[in-house]
């Protein structure tokens, strides 16, 4: 449809129409009773409204979206089709590892190509907006959400949003195989005191400029469809109802897609304490900017009388369905309401060849091996040893992890056990569980997710006597340990961040009687791995996998392919230094001090136990010095920082080259690193690579106190390596 086509349609759209475009059904709506009836006395909505309804959420069969958009159209008094959401937040059907895990691969283009296969699947099966990405910074790992974000560093963290919405859009959106991202939760959700879900976020506004935006404005600009806010308030406002940040995004940013609120998000107003009913919060969200009210029923309470009184003016209600019809039609709804939805390519699309392929491939780059000793890993596929493979993930079906829709994501291919034994049918390797997932201690957590749990003592008992048996009986023995797969994503924040304590007693059991183990971690966030990480001589930490999880893990295990991923949260020694992360601002006493007077704990190291950015893989680089090709950079020149790498080890592989940079001098205290650029490069064994890095003066702009995007002459330093903890840099004076 042509612009002023579809303004002629907004014009001559009745108010019941127009309502309906801002009111989200949730998928249980459409049963087949009700889509027959049209009525359904649960939810007390009258035929027109359900006629006019803009969106619904939740609806998974392909066939009956297709059913339910045939016959809204019919009824719909312009016939303007409905938009089907749905979560769809590490792949579809084919599961991909976790979001977090996918950051970790430091590479955009793999982040892009996920979202691609995820859209394909998405599209055929009826979807035309995910609610994804998530682009909350977080620096918290008790939030469960960090699973479904980038992690702690706001540069990769805008590229890693970006690039999903890129993969998922495409260039074209009424392109078949393509689906509207939804990047949320705007904005700040990741800074929840506490990691506490639902919680509270407090910050100043250049804290909120520099770490918690950039990468919200960055899906922005790749041209994400829609947009969610978020729960939180803060400094006591609801971000679903703050005229600040919706400035910012439609003022500031241009930001023209439609807006949508989190489930419930307007209703939580009531929570904080801001109002009182569906008249105040309707105002507030649309003053906010919330086009869609997700699944809740305020708008459709309170947008009536307030168009009536005034309160909220035709010309504000005329912008927000505009901005729906908008993305409908961005879509190409207008010209095929289904959007190349067909049950048929979908069945064929989901899991099939190619997007298991590419799930398994993914497995090791999103990997991190955060140690590993004499180089144990890999393990040599034809070696006269035996090996004990023990752990409850041994025989877990479910190696996806949070946010997987159970009804259309299938559960993992094959187990680890069922992968090693096809793959190794003649080798000495035994396979106990050792232990259950969680045990009677995990009661509280068991019971808020609905997982099955340890009880029988004996049991216990007699499974870890197995294990220590099988442990003592081999050479080597891989363990298979982690978080149960439901405690990540919402509703998932934990005080404790260890692994299950029936766990962490069958590591120390198996410890006790053998000294080359290998632990291989799955988590949600990176945990607190205590003795775990001291004890094992190698240790893989493979977040949650996907679909293709066992096949990647034995591919890594044994040498077919390395683990080239890095993390991207730091792993703290103990829960007590959350929230930790490597961008902090210098804050020890001045150096006239005694080196005591420095910031930290008395009874921990101020620095966490893995740090952003590290990550080994199965051969070995050297850094030569950095280069800088100016001593001084200037406003409009480009700087280039050089570095050549050298794969020093046995193997070729796979090095992600880090720079980062510090204002050590700066009107406004600077962190005391910022990743600023960062590149995988294929090394074969013995060769170097040159390195370069462009920087100009606006990759070194900071907020101010006036809060003014600048940056100020005087002297930066250029740090580039391996990880966030490099110490070698070069400096440069930046002028005007
Ligand atoms: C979550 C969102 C999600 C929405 C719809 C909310 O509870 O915070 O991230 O997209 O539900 O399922």
């Amino acid at each position: 449809m042509t612009e002023q086509q579809l303004r002629a349609l907004l014009a001559d759209m009745s108010l019941a129409e127009k309502f309906g475009e801002l009111q989200q059904m949730p998928g249980q709506y459409y049963t087949d009773d009700c889509i027959e009836t049209g009525i359904n006395a649960a939810f007390d909505f009258t035929e027109e409204e359900v006629a006019c309804i803009g969106s619904a959420l939740n609806v998974l069969d392909p066939a009956r979206i297709i059913e339910i958009q045939k016959q809204h159209i019919a009824r719909h008094p312009h016939g303007i089709p409905m938009l089907f959401m749905l979560d769809i937040i590490h792949g579809y059907s084919t599961i991909y590892p976790i979001p977090l895990a996918q950051a970790c691969s430091f590479e955009p283009d793999l982040v892009r190509a996920l979202a691609r296969a995820t859209a394909r699947e998405s599209c055929a099966a009826g979807q035309h907006v995910t609610f994804s990405p998530m682009a909350d910074l977080s620096r918290d790992a008790r939030w469960g959400r960090v699973m479904e974000g980038s992690g702690e560093d706001p540069y990769l963290n805008a590229k890693m949003a970006a690039a999903a919405v890129q993969g998922y859009q495409g260039d074209d959106l009424t392109a078949e195989g393509t689906i509207s991202a939804c990047v949320k939760h705007f904005a700040a959700y990741g800074a929840v005191e506490g990691g506490r879900e639902y919680g509270y976020v407090d910050m100043s506004e250049r804290m909120l400029r520099q770490y918690y935006l950039p990468a919200y404005k960055a899906a922005c600009d790749a041209g994400s469809g829609m947009l969610m806010t978020a729960f939180n308030a803060i400094a006591g406002v609801p971000a679903s109802g703050s005229r600040e940040l919706n400035a910012i995004l439609r003022d500031e940013w241009g930001y023209e897609g439609a807006v949508i609120s989190d489930y419930g998000s307007i209703s939580q107003m009531y929570s904080h304490g801001v109002i009182q009913n569906p008249l105040e919060s309707t105002k507030r969200a649309m003053d906010g900017g919330v086009d869609i009210e997700m699944c809740i029923h305020h708008y459709r309470r309170g947008l009536p009388q307030l168009l009536e009184s005034g309160e909220i003016t035709t010309e504000q209600l005329d912008r927000a369905v505009w901005r729906v019809l908008n993305l409908k039609n961005r879509l190409g709804l207008f010209e095929d309401p289904y959007h190349f939805a067909s049950p048929e390519k979908a069945a064929k699309l989901q899991n099939c060849e190619d997007f298991l392929q590419l799930a398994r491939e993914s497995v090791p780059r999103c990997s991190v091996l955060l140690k590993n000793d004499g180089k144990l890993l890999p393990l040599s596929p034809d070696a006269d040893e035996t090996v004990a493979f023990i752990g409850p993930f041994l025989n877990e079906s479910d190696l996806l992890g949070g946010w997987v829709n159970q009804k259309v994501g299938r559960i993992t291919a094959a187990t680890l056990q069922e992968t090693l034994q096809a793959r190794f049918p003649a080798r000495d390797f035994t396979y106990t569980a050792g232990c259950a997932l969680l045990g009677a201690e995990d009661a509280m957590m068991a019971e808020k997710k609905h997982a099955a749990f340890e009880t029988d003592a004996d049991r216990r008992c007699a499974m870890l006597e197995e294990a220590v048996a099988a442990a003592k009986a081999a050479d080597k023995v891989v363990l298979f340990l982690g978080e149960h797969p439901q405690c990540g994503g919402e509703l998932a924040a934990r005080a404790d961040i260890r692994l299950p304590k029936i766990q962490r007693d069958l590591f120390r059991a198996v410890a006790a009687v053998n000294d080359t183990v290998v632990t291989v971690v799955f988590d949600h966030r990176p945990v607190e791995l205590g003795d775990i990480a001291e004890t094992s001589k190698a240790l893989l930490n493979v977040w949650f996998p996907g679909t293709m999880g066992a096949a990647g893990i034995t591919d890594m295990l044994f040498g077919d392919a390395a683990p080239t991923g890095r993390t991207t949260m730091s792993f703290p020694h103990t829960v007590g230094q959350e929230p930790i992360y490597y961008n902090r601002l210098p804050t020890d006493h001045a150096p006239e001090f005694s080196p005591i007077y420095i910031t930290g704990y008395v009874d921990c190291p101020l620095d966490p136990l893995y740090c952003f950015g590290e990550g080994l893989t199965y051969t070995d680089f050297a850094y030569g010095e950095v280069r800088l090709d100016k001593a001084t950079l200037h406003a409009g020149e480009t700087l280039t920082a050089t570095v050549t790498v050298q794969n020093v080890g046995e193997r070729d592989g796979e090095e992600t080259v880090q720079l980062y940079i510090r204002d050590p001098f700066a009107s406004v205290s600077q962190p005391v690193k910022e990743l600023k650029g960062f590149k995988r490069v294929f090394i074969p064994k013995g060769e170097n690579a040159e390195v370069t890095f462009p920087l100009t003066p606006d990759d070194l702009r900071f907020y101010n106190e006036d809060v003014d995007f600048v940056w100020e002459p005087g002297e930066i330093q250029v740090f580039i390596g391996h990880d966030s903890r490099v110490s070698q840099y070069k400096t440069f004076r930046l002028e005007e």
